[in-house]
């Protein structure tokens, strides 16, 4: 007899208590009960790939993070108002790993959590209230950050918000003629700047991505992240680097993905793959910039983050980074994995463009290669039947037509001959 409830009454079951806001994955959702490194298996015992969950960044339940936590959970767990050593070694940990003077940890629990502070730093350092955001992003579900949302926003843009085009190089400027990329996209940041000026708001921040997931996952040219960088920053305002996604060797050439534009941004804001699915999440920035906000009159308290649970956990990704150079590893993959796709794409039509970067991977499928048009339905029949074969990937985008292959970071070559032979048989039945 199976301990765990069958699929449709937990369903239903669910819908009242958990109310109409959730949705689910797949149109028989899975009950996912067990998970070990790039596995998980559902309630009857069969065994998924996973090929999309990047919060497992290390592997699914990976036995050092479950004793690091097991052990200090036994011990102690309070908050940053007592001094503790574990908190102190996890921020230089991080320091060691951050780009440029970026060394002060400021430990929230999500991600909304940490954009959300650092908006609040930006606007209190800069005295503007201003925000540039770019089209179709997703930065978190607090009040501030989800205005900062244009991908779920569901009101007008207030007025203290200037949305700029994301570096949508398939659909939007392509990025074969450079300098015509750069002018679009300068123009579209002079122009926010100027507007967010005229309002009285001025630019406190613009939020940037080092790929641009929700507008179809494009890793962005670095001349792009170069001109918001230094316009933004003539204009009196910050740069924040949103690498909940895209952090912690994601991305496959250095640890933060705002790196491969040889940028340094103010402030960054780290949380999905940081705890390995436990809730850890962190605003980092300058000391310049964490003394200026003290100075005028900023501080932070969080009742949950900065827990010595949580150091330790994060301690244990970190260390498990390094030592098994993940960051190596996901480049050897992704290398691996695009030439294959890209292969598979030359033999299906259907798969317009293979796009994004390390292990952050699009596949965009259309009905018509010259003229771009969308195939949402045949998107979706693979990724419904990929999954009833036993392999987990999703679907996204405006037109649901993207198929996002984000795997945990552990995700290797045999794992990859699994994911591209089941996507091949998948394809094939079209
Ligand atoms: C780029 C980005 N920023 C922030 C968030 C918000 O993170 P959380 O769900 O942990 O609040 C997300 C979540 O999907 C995200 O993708």
């Amino acid at each position: 007899m199976s301990p765990f409830s069958g699929n449709q009454e937990l369903l239903a079951r669910r819908r009242k208590v958990l109310g109409p806001a959730y949705s689910h994955f797949y149109r028989d959702p899975v009950q996912l009960v067990r998970g070990e490194g790039v596995w998980m298996w559902d309630a009857e015992g069969r065994r998924y790939l996973d090929c999309y969950n990047n919060v497992a960044s290390v592997g699914h339940c990976h036995p050092e993070v479950v004793d690091a936590l097991h052990r200090q959970a036994q011990r102690l767990n309070t908050h940053t108002r007592y001094l503790h050593d574990s908190i102190v070694e996890y921020a230089e940990m991080l320091a060691e790993v951050l780009p440029g003077d970026i060394s002060v940890s400021n430990f929230v629990c999500t991600g909304s959590e940490a954009n959300d502070y650092a908006c609040q730093i930006a606007r209190r350092v800069t005295g503007n209230k201003g925000f540039i955001v770019l089209r179709g992003t997703y930065h978190g579900a607090t009040t501030l950050v989800r205005d900062l949302s244009p991908a779920i926003r569901p009101d007008p843009c207030p007025d203290y918000i200037c949305e700029i085009d994301a570096p949508d190089t398939y659909r939007g400027v392509p990025s074969d003629d450079p300098d015509r990329f750069a002018a679009h996209h300068a123009a579209q940041i002079d122009s926010a700047i100027e507007t967010l000026q005229q309002r009285g708001h001025g630019v406190a921040a613009v939020i940037v991505d080092s790929i641009y997931d929700g507008s179809g996952i494009f890793a962005p040219l670095p001349v792009y992240q170069q001109q918001i960088f230094s316009r933004v920053r003539a204009a009196g305002g910050l740069v924040i680097a949103d690498e909940v996604q895209s952090g912690l060797c994601r991305l496959g050439d250095h640890y933060w993905g705002v790196m491969d534009s040889g940028v340094v941004p103010d402030i960054v804001t780290m949380g999905k793959p940081m705890g390995d699915g436990h809730p850890l999440a962190i605003t980092a920035t300058t000391p310049d910039i964490m003394q200026a906000y003290v100075d005028r009159g900023g501080e932070y308290f969080n009742t949950f983050a900065g827990n010595p649970v949580s150091a330790e956990v994060g301690k244990a990704v970190l260390r498990i980074v390094e030592r098994d150079n993940l960051l190596g590893h996901v480049k050897d993959t992704s290398d691996d994995l695009f030439a294959r796709l890209r292969a598979l794409a030359d033999k299906h039509p259907v798969i317009g463009d293979v796009r994004g970067k390390g292990l952050f991977i699009a596949a965009e499928f259309v009905a018509d290669r010259a003229t771009r048009a969308a195939d949402a339905a045949t998107c979706m029949s693979c990724v419904e039947w990929m999954k009833d074969h036993g392999v987990l990937v999703s679907r996204m985008g405006a037109h649901g037509n993207i198929m996002k292959i984000r795997p945990p970071l552990v995700f290797g070559k045999e794992e990859t001959d699994l994911l591209l032979e089941t996507l091949d048989a998948a394809l094939a039945r079209h």
